[in-house]
């Protein structure tokens, strides 16, 4: 079967005129209609039968039943409830009429896409995760139609029309996600968020693992569809003496405190070329690097592979030894652009940063310079950044790089002392992070997010990107010996939980993460131990600790320490932070004293890029805060998580917004043309798709984030 055939279809007559464009769309209609069902299906160009829609994950539907002319008219068309209801990220799938999806505790379905009505549901016996999963992989091949999805550390195989596991494939239906990984990693946290990537029987996939100390290394791996045994690996962070190896420690891997660099956004594949394209993230520590000093390939780069092999090809680094936390958030964008009267088959990556960047998709090369420019050097002893990290000429950021005192919000109830606390803070892009706070903008999840970019067949890009400071700071590890006077549960805490439930257990619940002060009250013992065991949401789970080591962190939440700490949790050798100088203080976001950002507006934005010629066309504020529109204020913008869509109806879709809005826009303008409230806020991409001649638009509303009311529906909009 074959993906391609819309997107190479798509790519070919983008710099045709309209009549010639028709002509061919014809043609290749006819063409298409007459070959084999197996290659004209599934990939109708009505549908959204890929991750993101398609493997170029542009974000894009030639579909244009909804239009500039008639926006206004939409109408909700059907509205699915799970019933589990919580944050959903899924991008939902829709293949022959059907779509798949995921719901709040990853279980997966498939809907009547025309009505919403279910026709199956399969939900994994014993208790349910709360992981986050942006959607499913749809593969067929005649008769044998399969949806592939991740849970906990297995790559599941679902009959597509029944919802049953394939018991053929793997081991009754599943994969180990650790098989290819390090011995390690059986005893590590291990998931998937993100579908993988299909390219003839192989699916290729994204992996998330812990960020702190002794995390899993997180290599690429490529299954066999049919089988599921692992066809190849790509070591993410390289075995001595392979090439890139030199960027780390010599004995990096062997000590065994390094990991993470793993590619856990999703990839864009060229079925074409056979060439995948994969974003990493940082190295995990995250925030210290003194153990792992040297650029750290290949983390926070993009890495092509030969998709068939997995055969090194180019890659390009985005940040040399991050300790920001800068992991690369979306897959690419593959797209064509016009440079100097060529038109060259590109990729394009956003960052965290809140950059973009653009290169040849055979070769690697910048299509616009990127120069290596000089950042200050850490003062932290055993810290040793690198000396300059690669900024782009074009295009421009699409989100502020730094503020000046006189960007404190004056809307601020407590600017003064904002501004005091900004005044004492260490500033400015890739500013290494110390004892001082530093000021961190754009923020830990962004810039760009998980959404990733949209991109039109005229090369314009259109992202969403938060402006949000976050102010990170480093403190020195207390000691884990006899002298300190902390209890063994105290310690397990500071290495495993401190970094976000920080020093005082108060965590901070308006950036996201909840106080554990009295957490008796709320859960048992025995929830506590489970989510330590599985995670949830944003937090990962910690299975490399033993029972043992659970227990005694409990034993600490809950008050309930013995005097004497058993020696079993001593002894052990997976408490990762022997000789391990600092500690990250936690995840704080900079707010004022109402919980909105410290920095004026806008604090949501939504930008079109010419990828042309680098140029941007349009930036618009994203997202509105009632009550402060209420008195007055233009609207702010908000967070906003998921991406947009676009359309050759003119229009780019966008939920992600905090005040549970669903957008439609002019694409061409940025001017607002319609909008509906949500059930709750929809912190997901859209999907647009086309069953029995009509339209319609679908997004996942689970809310649950930013403090927003948890929901359980996809609502399918339609022209009545
Ligand atoms: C990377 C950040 C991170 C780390 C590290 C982390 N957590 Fe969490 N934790 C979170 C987030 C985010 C939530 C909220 C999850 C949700 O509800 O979606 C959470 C929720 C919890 C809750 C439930 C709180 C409630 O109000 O229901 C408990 C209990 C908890 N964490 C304990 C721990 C323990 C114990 C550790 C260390 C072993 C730990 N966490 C490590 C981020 C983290």
């Amino acid at each position: 079967m074959d993906h391609m055939i819309r997107y190479r279809q798509t790519t070919k007559y983008q710099f045709m005129d309209k009549n010639a464009r028709f002509a061919f769309s014809l043609f290749a209609a006819l063409f298409f209609l007459s070959c084999e069902t197996k290659l004209s299906s599934p990939e109708m160009p009505t549908e959204w039968s890929e991750y993101l829609g398609g493997p170029d994950r542009n974000h894009y539907s030639s579909l244009s039943q909804i239009n500039l002319k008639n926006v206004r008219k939409l109408q909700r068309a059907w509205e699915y409830k799970s019933g589990d209801s919580g944050q959903v990220q899924c991008n939902p799938i829709i293949v022959k009429g059907i779509l798949y999806a995921v719901t709040a505790s990853n279980q997966v379905f498939a809907l009547d896409a025309a009505t919403g009505l279910e026709k199956w549901r399969y939900r994994q016996p014993g208790e349910p995760t709360s992981n986050a999963n942006r959607g499913v992989t749809y593969w067929e091949e005649g008769n044998d139609k399969r949806i592939l999805y991740a849970y906990n550390s297995d790559l599941w195989a679902l009959n597509a029309e029944t919802g049953q596991p394939i018991i053929s494939f793997g081991n009754g239906g599943k994969v180990s996600l650790k098989v290819g990984l390090e011995p390690a990693a059986k005893e590590q946290y291990v998931i998937s968020t993100t579908p993988g990537t299909l390219f003839e029987d192989l699916i290729v996939m994204p992996i998330r693992v812990g960020e702190g100390y002794g995390a899993a290394i997180g290599y690429v791996q490529a299954f066999n569809v049919k089988t599921g045994k692992i066809v190849w690996v790509f070591k993410t962070l390289p075995d001595p003496g392979e090439p890139g190896a030199d960027t780390w420690p010599a004995d990096v891997k062997a000590k065994g405190d390094v990991g993470a660099v793993n590619s856990w956004a999703g990839m864009a594949v060229d079925r074409k070329r056979e060439m995948i394209f994969i974003p990493t993230g940082s190295a995990a520590f995250d925030f210290y690097g003194g153990d792992r000093l040297g650029a750290n390939l290949y983390a926070n780069c993009l890495i092509a592979l030969n998709v068939r092999t997995g055969k090194y090809l180019w890659h390009y680094q985005f940040v040399h030894h991050d300790i920001w936390d800068k992991d690369v958030p979306a897959p690419p964008n593959l797209i064509k652009v016009k440079h100097n009267g060529t038109v060259i088959d590109a990729v394009a990556q956003v960052t965290k940063q809140g950059m973009v960047f653009l290169f040849n998709r055979d070769t690697g090369v910048p299509i616009f310079p990127i120069k290596e420019q000089s950042f200050p050097a850490s003062k932290l002893p055993g810290e040793r950044t690198w000396p300059t990290q690669p900024i782009p000429v074009l295009p421009a950021p699409f989100s502020r790089q730094t503020v000046t005192v006189n960007e404190i919000s004056s809307i601020a109830g407590n600017r003064e002392e904002l501004i005091s606390i900004f005044r004492k803070s260490e500033k400015g892009l890739f500013q290494p992070l110390g004892l001082t706070p530093t000021v961190v903008l754009p923020g830990a999840d962004g810039g760009a997010e998980w959404g990733g970019a949209a991109v039109d067949p005229d090369g314009i890009l259109y992202v969403n990107s938060n402006e949000m400071p976050w102010l990170f700071s480093l403190s020195l590890t207390p000691k884990e010996n006899k002298e300190s006077s902390l209890s063994m549960g105290n310690v397990l805490y500071n290495n495993t939980c401190v970094t976000c439930h920080g020093i005082e257990l108060k965590g901070n619940p308006a950036s996201g993460f909840p106080s554990l002060v009295n957490i008796k009250a709320k859960h048992s013992r025995k929830e506590v131990t489970r989510l330590i065991s599985s995670g949830k949401g944003m937090m990962p789970g910690f299975s490399s600790l033993t029972s043992i080591q659970k227990q005694t962190i409990v034993d600490f939440l809950f008050h309930e320490e013995k005097t004497e700490a058993p020696n079993a949790v001593t002894g052990s050798t997976t408490i990762k932070s022997a000789g391990r100088p600092y500690q990250f203080d936690g995840y704080n976001k900079f707010l004022d004293n109402n919980g909105y950002p410290a920095i004026s507006p806008p604090w949501g934005t939504l930008t079109a890029i010419d990828m042309n010629t680098g140029k941007h066309l349009w930036q618009k504020t994203l997202g509105e805060l009632k009550e402060l529109t209420a008195k007055g204020i233009p609207p702010t913008g908000t967070e906003n998580y998921g991406g947009p869509v676009v359309t050759a109806g003119g229009l780019l879709f966008i939920a992600a917004t905090k005040d549970g809005m669903l957008r439609a826009f002019d694409k061409r303008t940025g001017t607002l043309l319609w909008d509906t409230e949500l059930p709750a806020a929809g912190y997901a991409t859209p999907s647009t798709y086309q069953v029995n001649g009509k339209q319609y638009v679908v997004v996942a509303c689970g809310g649950a984030k930013l403090g927003t009311k948890k929901g359980d529906s996809y609502v399918a909009f339609a022209l009545k």
